[in-house]
């Protein structure tokens, strides 16, 4: 079992952004969080402001193989960037979209998602959690042998 932990921009500086809304918790928190409740499997984390070096990021994991999915939070790019999505589709693995702030709950322009249909799924609105619930998600589709 390996995962990728893909985070986009701007997540770099949690706990000193906008903490009413993201909370005080640091990305680095987050990822050592992982590794504490999910002790058997292997994780890399990787976050960059960059949506080239994002999509790249896919692409690497796409040609290494080995990967049972990827777990992301693409920030504001989630919003708008057609060109992840069609990364998304066209790499192999699982991918789970994640969120810590609820984005259904916020402003009209987060309501939509132009990635959530190439997806496996996604967990939104439960903090550093639904990096957790995102980890389960990916271990019980690949236990089902989906996608
Ligand atoms: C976010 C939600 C996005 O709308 C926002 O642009 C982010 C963070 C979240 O985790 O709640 O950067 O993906």
């Amino acid at each position: 079992h390996r995962i990728l932990v893909l985070n986009g921009p701007n997540l770099s500086r949690l706990g000193k952004r906008e903490p009413a809304i993201y909370g005080h918790t640091t990305l680095e928190e987050i990822n050592v969080g992982i590794k504490k409740a999910f002790p058997d499997i292997a994780f890399d984390f990787f976050q960059t402001e960059d949506e080239g070096e994002l999509l790249e990021k896919l692409f690497q994991v796409e040609d290494e193989g080995g990967c049972i999915g990827v777990l992301l939070n693409a920030g504001a790019l989630t919003h708008y960037s057609i060109a992840l999505r069609d990364a998304i589709s066209a790499v192999g693995a699982a991918v789970v979209e994640v969120h810590l702030s609820n984005i259904y709950a916020r402003e009209e322009f987060r309501s939509k998602s132009v990635i959530s249909a190439v997806c496996a799924g996604v967990v939104s609105g439960f903090g550093e959690e639904s990096y957790h619930l995102g980890v389960r998600a990916l271990v019980s589709l690949r236990e089902q042998g989906g996608r």
